[in-house]
């Protein structure tokens, strides 16, 4: 029961100070919350009151709410891949300093024609707008709008990657692989606090190695994750078959208010 606790916590939302750690130590939650490690029971204390105030599944805040998701969504590459050839092959010839090199070719245009605005792509943002938005709860930004500001594709041939890069200022990138077979490369992230954890115990004879997560990537993965995340691509070994992805760029705001209240003095 924890019916003992909820006056302080109201009184939190007040503005008070936060409960010391005596009062927690001193019964100010029942024994059966009190679990064998007392940070944990501390942790987990404040990330209940949260939770039930701010209705939101977290720690007080939401420091460390997943940076990276993985979905799946079924793309149908033989409709898809003539509109891809097209879109690239366009882009190319109307700008060929964008459009790439003999490695990897990219459709991006801001004609207004983004690839995730085509009939055929209607369900995959669909399905991503739905994504965000359970992802903005996790970050505490279920009041935000969100768009889908930008969209363009990749195709790499043997040997072709992507170098390390962030989508800033976008809240949220997106990368959709339409075509990846098995073996097909990797998309490498930075560990976002790498500059916080200049006293960690690296090992010295790679600490890269610890502050970068490799990604798997195979046909039909959706991977979700903050535009500030550096991330890049390892060569695409395959010389038998192009890796495709499909990249958006999200961007949330809140929304504006509908009037503004002015006083004169
Ligand atoms: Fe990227």
């Amino acid at each position: 029961m924890r019916n003992t606790i909820d006056p302080q916590y109201y009184e939190l939302e007040k503005g008070s100070s936060w409960p010391s750690w005596n009062d927690f130590l001193n019964g100010a939650y029942t024994d059966d919350e009190i679990v064998n490690n007392e940070l944990d029971s501390f942790v987990s204390r404040y990330a209940y009151t949260v939770h039930k105030e701010l209705d939101i599944d977290n720690h007080i805040f939401p420091l460390f709410p997943p940076l990276l998701y993985k979905l799946h969504y079924p793309f149908n590459y033989k409709i898809l891949k003539p509109l891809i050839d097209a879109k690239i092959n366009s882009c190319i010839q109307n700008s060929p300093n964008v459009g790439g090199n003999n490695i990897i070719s990219m459709a991006f245009d801001h004609s207004g024609t983004y690839p995730h605005t085509w009939p055929e792509m209607h369900g995959f943002a669909r399905f991503i707008n739905q994504a965000i938005e359970e992802i903005k709860q996790k970050n505490l930004m279920s009041e935000s709008t969100h768009t889908i500001s930008s969209s363009w594709l990749v195709k790499s041939n043997e040997g072709g990657f992507a170098t390390e890069h962030n989508h800033v200022p976008c809240t949220f990138a997106v990368v959709a692989y339409i075509r990846a077979s098995e073996g097909a490369g990797k998309l490498v992230f930075r560990d976002p606090l790498e500059y916080h954890k200049g006293n960690y115990p690296l090992p010295s004879y790679f600490p890269e190695k610890m502050l970068r997560r490799e990604v798997e990537v195979r046909t039909n993965d959706v991977l979700i994750f903050p535009g500030f995340m550096y991330h890049y691509t390892t060569p695409h070994p395959n010389k038998n078959d192009d890796r495709i992805s499909f990249a958006l760029n999200i961007h949330c705001d809140m929304p504006e208010p509908d009037t503004y209240h002015l006083h004169e003095d």
